[in-house]
């Protein structure tokens, strides 16, 4: 499943908690090529793999949980280099002969570290003390023989250790999150000095690897593509054109629940860039149709899910391979899939499966296709900077996520082609003000939603109006998975109110949602 099986990865081993993700990136930021595995992993599998490296992630608060995750101690005799991190550096405490405490003290946030017997390889060179990110109850009370203590806390006697003949390290903070201050420098210490690996991996060498690999897989077939406008179907679209050329055709499902311009920058700017063959269904119609008098969230991605794949096995039907027998229909489609998808749907890696995930169009497994997914390993970050590589549209390349039923779940109520059309207006504007802002890249996404079935009085003019609030929803987030309101400068949002206000009919209130995730998801349905 791998961009490059023949590649040796680091693998991060995934306790449970979603710190796996966010480990395996900064090690990837690092030049290092990681997968995730889950904590049930077999010593036999991991040699099998044969990682350069191993990372344990974080985890639940307590070794001592009943049912709490625990690995398969054959692991440590396999001489594989390794760094614990917080629940895993305890993992690896207790599997090595050293003691973990229950003590009762619980240590949670910013916390200073102290570094001592010189920090070792993990933390030499680092100040003495620094602000590091903790969030753990139980603590490592001695170290296995043979390790050094690296760092301390007021409440943590054994904070970091290390073996340098082992080459076996740990941590009790975090250092993948931002918070802890040399958190990315104890990872590169670890993967560049202690394990010896080279900084020689980059998302641009996937362009390379992939383009064998797809001429490999599809030989002289031809092949369809689903083009959503989103970022993933873009990119991997536009690996698999590189590979292929016009064996490829794309399709495009105008289903009217398309932003103020969408269309127009796939048919044109992409098309342009890429010089891609691309068909455009025009089926606004059928889907409104369908929606009619339905404001269900979960029935309405139902219908739009449905009627997207009607759309597209007509498309199927039409198109045939005319390389292989007569009428036969093209076996080989792409898809964006990412690799917090293959993660969190448990594929492969068996991990808990958090949320099924939407799709480009939602399409069905039994659509009877061969997939193409390029983009299987990556994460959002790295398939931007392909797409920049393949020389797309920064427009394209670098938007906002958009959910596959489009502006269908942010209409809260009814969808209709009139409040459709208010709200791309109050979208455009929104979008057109926070990139004129340079925001772009602080937010991760800020959905626009129409609360159709709310009213409100305001007055304009001098008159009274009775019109519809518009909700702002801009988040900072990682990877979708949590996220926090951003605190959008005030001027921004109050220009975008005035505008939309002033400009969009039937808009007589905006306000501004301040909820996190959890609890709230970032889409209101
Ligand atoms: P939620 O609302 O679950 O959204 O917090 C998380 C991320 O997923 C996007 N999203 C979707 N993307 N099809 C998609 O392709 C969908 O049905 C869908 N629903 C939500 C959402 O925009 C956010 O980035």
């Amino acid at each position: 499943m791998s961009a490059d099986t023949a590649q040796r990865p680091v693998l991060v081993v995934d306790f449970g908690a979603q710190y796996a993700q966010l480990i395996a990136r900064r090690v990837r930021e690092a030049g290092v090529y990681s997968e995730i595995v889950p904590h049930t992993v077999s010593a036999a599998e991991i040699a099998e793999r044969n990682p350069v490296a191993l990372v344990l992630s974080g985890g639940p608060s307590s070794v001592y949980e009943e049912g709490a995750p625990s690995l398969d101690a054959a692991i440590f005799d396999l001489g594989v280099p390794t760094l614990g991190i917080c629940y895993g550096f305890q993992v690896m405490a207790r599997a090595l002969g050293g003691e973990v405490a229950n003590t009762g003290l619980r240590e949670y946030g910013a916390t200073d570290a102290v570094v001592a017997n010189d920090g070792g390889v993990l933390l030499g060179g680092q100040p003495a003390t620094q602000n590091v990110w903790m969030s753990h109850g139980d603590q490592v009370s001695r170290a296995p023989e043979g390790f050094e203590v690296l760092a301390s806390t007021a409440d943590t006697p054994v904070a970091a250790f290390g073996s340098d003949e082992k080459c076996f390290y740990g941590v009790q903070w975090h250092p993948e999150v931002k918070h802890s201050d040399h958190g990315q420098e104890v990872l590169e210490n670890f993967l560049h000095k202690a394990a010896g690996l080279a900084a020689d991996w980059n998302s641009g060498n996937v362009i390379e690897e992939q383009v064998a690999r797809i001429r490999e897989q599809v030989g002289s077939a031809r092949v369809i593509s689903a083009l959503s406008g989103g970022v993933d179907s873009a990119v991997s679209t536009a690996l698999v054109h590189k590979a292929i050329g016009d064996q490829l055709t794309a399709v495009f499902v105008d289903h009217g629940l398309l932003r103020k311009g969408e269309r127009e920058q796939v048919e044109q700017d992409y098309v342009a860039s890429t010089g891609v063959r691309l068909i455009t269904v025009d089926a606004a119609d059928t889907f409104l149709g369908h929606l009619q008098g339905v404001s269900d969230p979960e029935e309405k991605r139902k219908i739009i899910g449905r009627e997207f794949i009607r759309a597209f096995e007509k498309v199927q039907r039409e198109l045939v391979d005319e390389a292989k027998a007569e009428g036969e229909p093209i076996k080989f489609l792409v898809q964006g899939t990412l690799y917090p998808d293959v993660v969190e749907s448990g594929g492969g890696t068996g991990t808990a499966n958090i949320k099924s995930h939407h799709n480009v169009g939602g399409l069905p497994d039994d659509l009877d296709f061969e997939l193409i997914e390029p983009l299987r390993t990556l994460f959002k970050d790295e398939v931007r900077a392909i797409g920049r590589e393949l020389g797309l549209p920064e427009a394209i390349v670098g938007r906002q996520p958009f959910p596959g039923p489009g502006l269908g779940i942010r209409i809260v109520g009814e969808v209709t082609a009139d409040r459709l059309e208010i709200l791309r207006e109050a979208d455009a504007i929104a979008r057109e003000e926070l990139t004129k802002a340079g925001l772009d890249s602080e937010i991760w996404q800020c959905p626009v939603v129409l609360l159709a079935d709310v009213r409100s009085v305001g007055v304009q003019g001098d008159g009274r109006t009775y019109g519809h609030p518009i909700v702002l929803r801009p988040v900072s987030s990682e990877d979708a998975m949590t996220a926090d309101w951003t605190r959008l400068p005030y001027d921004v949002l109050s220009k975008i109110s005035n505008r939309i206000t002033n400009g969009v009919r039937d808009v007589n209130r905006v306000v501004l949602d301040v909820t996190s995730k959890p609890p709230g998801t970032i889409e209101w349905e």
